[in-house]
């Protein structure tokens, strides 16, 4: 009897610790799904960085700097971190900041700006439309307000080519005008900056033509060929009777 009740704590050990490894394993972050390109594999200071490609992701460590934190802080922004989480482009940003010299400039628009869209014309789009107008809004370097006045049109995002996303930047003093075809804005404000990345308010979300009209390469239907006219000098000429 004695010895039973020896063994007992030692029972309940062994029991607890076949149990924890279960545990922690339900408490373990599920696998992400891939969305964007994972970060370059060395930082390449030099020549202009790779863009944010849709393919296999990595999840992003958290770093110092976090671009959802700092429009959590600023407010009005619920939509665009939305966006941002769920195709995981704030994580890729927050990775590449951590690890590379990599700078972003981001055009961040308010959620007063997402209302103003068409009524369901976001809950419309696919899942790559959303990648590609959230990329629309970040390019791919640091761009102080100052630094604006010599940007070169159109500017480089990490949407498409510019060909399909036109963006343009007019800077004059402090004023930053951006326009992308189809909406004209202007920068409102400055939510963060420090030499790395610099995150402005804009009052509307920059609609990228590329994302509603389909890029060039698209196959055409197959059109059956039209035969060719009674008096035409083909071939067939020779079996269709003349009159
Ligand atoms: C920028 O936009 C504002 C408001 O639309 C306009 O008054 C101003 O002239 C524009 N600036 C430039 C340089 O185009
Ligand atoms: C944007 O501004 C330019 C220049 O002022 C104008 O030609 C264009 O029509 C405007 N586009 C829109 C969508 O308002
Ligand atoms: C058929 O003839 C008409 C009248 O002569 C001419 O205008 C037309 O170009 C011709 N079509 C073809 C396919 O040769």
């Amino acid at each position: 009897m004695k010895q039973i009740f020896s063994t007992l704590p030692l029972v309940f050990f062994l029991f607890f610790f076949q149990c924890t490894p279960a545990f922690s394993q339900s408490l373990a972050p599920a696998p992400t799904p891939p969305v964007l390109a994972p970060p370059p594999p060395t930082p390449a200071p030099v020549p202009p960085p790779p863009a944010l490609v849709p393919t296999a992701v990595v999840p992003a460590l958290s770093g110092p700097t976090n671009i959802n934190a700092i429009l959590q802080k600023a407010k009005q922004y619920t939509t665009l971190i939305r966006l941002l989480k769920s195709t995981q482009i704030g994580d890729q940003i927050n990775s590449r900041l951590d690890n590379s010299n990599q700078g972003f400039t981001i055009f961040a628009p308010t959620d007063s700006a997402f209302s103003n869209l068409k009524p369901g014309m976001l809950n419309s789009l696919t899942d790559q439309q959303k990648i590609d107008l959230i990329l629309f809004h970040v390019l791919p370097s640091f761009f102080s307000v100052s630094q604006f006045q010599t940007a070169s049109n159109p500017l480089r995002t990490q949407a498409g080519t510019e060909e399909q996303f036109p963006l343009n930047v007019i800077a004059t003093g402090n004023q930053v005008n951006i326009t992308s075809d189809m909406v004209n804005t202007t920068v409102a404000s400055t939510v963060y900056a420090d030499k790395q990345l610099a995150v402005y308010e804009v009052d509307k979300v920059l609609l990228p033509k590329g994302l509603f009209v389909p890029p060039p390469p698209a196959p055409a239907p197959l059109k059956p060929k039209k035969l060719p006219a009674s008096n035409s000098s083909d071939a067939d000429d020779i079996t269709t009777p003349v009159n």
